[in-house]
């Protein structure tokens, strides 16, 4: 997730952009950049430096570009780590065009050895920079034509704004699956990702649909379809302030982000799997001979990664044949780990800063182990400790509490294990195909349980009072009791204990009375006639259930006090649609509690010390 910002008109178009790339900040802040026409009418002038906004304004106050016509970028990197030259924008060979993307170009490798070969000089490790080299092969005298043409060779998702000095007075936009909206202004206007970077400017926005196309003058703005369609969109009036829009209307960036999981999971998932159903996961750069080497994974992590990690372990056991241990990294570090040349060692962080997870993975180097860093943040430690890193591409996460980063780490250890299953041959290709349809399938199952939203709410804040809470679950819905648990303690402060259903009647069940209620996962599965057993046990001593049960399943209601209905799955798959009430739970308790649920007292959104 990154921020784009564009501006033309009669100023000088650099304040704007600096201004608004501030607004964007949180859309990712590793490197930033812009690109004026300026005086010289020949050639685009850039300026990109690595790290926060503040470096670019440094360079920015010594340079002093001008340029009526400009665009700007701040980077939340997906390929290429953050460096100058991986910033935006990008330019052509001939310096007269430059361009600002976010998203994930699917096909760039293609493309680029295309372009390489017809000549075209790369400067970056970028998906973004064949974008700028496509137009400049195919630019035909009108910069819009030349977008509404190279948009048709492109996979993925992609919002972009171009300038060019060959066509000046115009910024051209583009978009799909990426987020795009239009400022307009009095003999100006304005591009944005999103609508905070415009507030200050306007609040009269046109809205950029997918595979639209808008051609931005200093007096006009026309919109057309990729295949050249005039489209009138009506502008509307921004009622939101400032802070309300980064959250783009959202009460909280938790919320928010547990309703961008749909998309998240789908980033995470775009460009893994080919149209034959073989797993693409280049950037591990592990060989076919050293997998079949391995004889044992080794899973670390902390906190919600680690509750990730139990899910992954279930899934390589059972697709992949692989024996897994798995342990949280603060304890890992001090055992005398059995770990060898033959041990797959899997770090699981979000941030890719977690001190006690970086520690693991030196300390599993040392022992010979091969460590696979799964992570959300390019360029981070993390990914300068381990031999090989599977990027989640969730965007920035800024509440503390872990929601949209869980599921992506969750897909990407799917495909992990899928591929290992793959280079193992331990699943026919037909079971391999019908697991990745039905990953495939996970983001829309997930937006059908955001929709459950206010049934959730209204159960939550029943419970607003209570002092202790019990999670359970079995299989994989035990990693979900956990996760569950994590979430309302750390952001209610309600003490909260998630385990293994199996495991109340050793200890745990004698906390049970009328004021401790019990949340259980308790979806179709292998285990759910165990789990029905599990909740009769806690409501005979009085407990109030509240469960999540799978869509139809009216067997539930004679156990349950409380029901979050989920969609249907795989069972191995079903923590991305389980998780979800519970994330929402948590949040609605917490709100009602009047905690800030984004700032959780004494926690920290990455923990770098010991
Ligand atoms: C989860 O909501 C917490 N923020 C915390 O447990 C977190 O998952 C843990 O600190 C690990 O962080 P990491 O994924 O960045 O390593």
């Amino acid at each position: 997730m990154c921020g784009i910002v564009g501006y033309i008109g009669e100023k000088n178009s650099v304040n704007f952009l600096i201004d608004g790339l501030k607004r964007l900040e949180y859309r990712g802040y590793d490197s930033a950049g812009l690109a004026v026409l300026g005086d010289n009418e020949n050639n685009v002038e850039v300026i990109k430096k690595n790290g926060r906004l503040d470096e670019l304004e440094r360079a920015i106050q010594k340079e002093s570009p001008q340029g009526k016509t400009g665009i700007g970028h701040t980077r939340w990197a997906t390929h290429g780590k953050p460096s100058e030259a991986n910033a935006h924008p990008h330019i052509d060979c001939k310096r007269k065009i430059a361009l600002v993307h976010n998203g994930i170009i699917e096909n760039f490798f293609t493309l680029r050895e295309y372009l390489e070969k017809k000549g075209h000089i790369f400067t970056s490790q970028t998906d973004t920079e064949v974008l700028v080299h496509l137009i400049e092969e195919n630019f035909n005298g009108s910069l819009v034509e030349t977008v509404r043409k190279v948009t048709t060779l492109l996979g993925g998702s992609f919002a972009i704004a171009v300038i060019c000095s060959l066509d000046p007075d115009l910024i051209v936009a583009a978009r799909k699956d990426s987020p795009l909206v239009i400022g307009l202004g009095e003999g100006e206007n304005f591009i944005a990702s999103d609508i905070p970077a415009l507030l200050q400017h306007t609040k009269n926005i046109l809205i950029l649909e997918d595979n639209e196309i808008a051609e931005v003058s200093r007096n006009g703005i026309r919109i057309t379809t990729f295949d050249n369609k005039p489209i009138d969109r009506k502008v509307f009036e921004v009622k939101w302030d400032v802070e309300a829009a980064e959250k783009s209307g959202y009460e909280d960036f938790m919320l928010k982000e547990i309703y961008e999981q749909p998309t998240a999971i789908h980033n995470t998932i775009l460009g893994r799997f080919k149209e034959n159903n073989e797993i693409v996961l280049d950037e591990l750069a592990l060989s076919e001979k050293e997998i079949n080497n391995f004889d044992k994974v080794f899973i670390v992590a902390c906190g919600t990664s680690y509750h990730a990690g139990l899910v992954a372990r279930q899934t390589i056991e059972r697709w992949a044949r692989l024996s897994v241990e798995i342990d949280i990294a603060s304890e890992f570090r001090y055992r005398d780990t059995v770990i060898d040349n033959k041990t797959l060692v899997i770090a699981i962080t979000q941030s890719g800063e977690t001190s006690d997870t970086i520690a693991a993975v030196r300390e599993a180097k040392r022992r010979g182990g091969r460590v696979i860093a799964v992570t959300n943040v390019v360029g981070s430690s993390i990914t300068r400790e381990a031999d090989g890193v599977i990027y989640t591409h969730a965007g920035p996460e800024i509440g503390v509490a872990a929601t949209k980063t869980l599921v992506s780490q969750i897909v990407a250890l799917y495909i992990l294990a899928l591929w290992l299953t793959q280079t193992r041959e331990q699943a026919d290709s037909s079971i391999i195909r019908k697991i990745i349809e039905e990953i495939k399938s996970l983001p829309d199952k997930v937006k059908e349980v955001l929709l459950i939203a206010p049934h959730i709410k209204e159960c939550a804040e029943k419970f607003v009072n209570c002092a202790d809470f019990l999670f359970l679950g079995r299989g994989v819905g035990y990693p979900v009791a956990l996760e569950g648990a994590l979430k309302l303690k750390e952001i209610s402060y309600i003490h909260a204990e998630g385990y293994a259903a199996g495991e109340m009647k050793h200890g745990p069940i004698a906390l049970l009375d009328k004021d401790v209620p019990v949340v259980v996962v308790a979806n179709y599965s292998s285990v759910y006639d165990k789990i029905l057993s599990n909740i009769l046990e806690a409501k005979a001593r009085d407990a109030v259930i509240v469960a999540v049960a799978t869509d139809g399943d009216e067997n539930i209601k004679q156990f349950a006090d409380y029901v979050f209905y989920v969609p249907e799955t795989h069972e191995l798959l079903s923590p991305i649609v389980t998780i979800v009430p519970l994330q929402l739970f948590a949040y609605y308790i917490a709100k009602k509690r009047g905690c800030d649920v984004d700032q959780p007292r004494n926690l920290a959104k990455s923990v770098t010390v010991e």
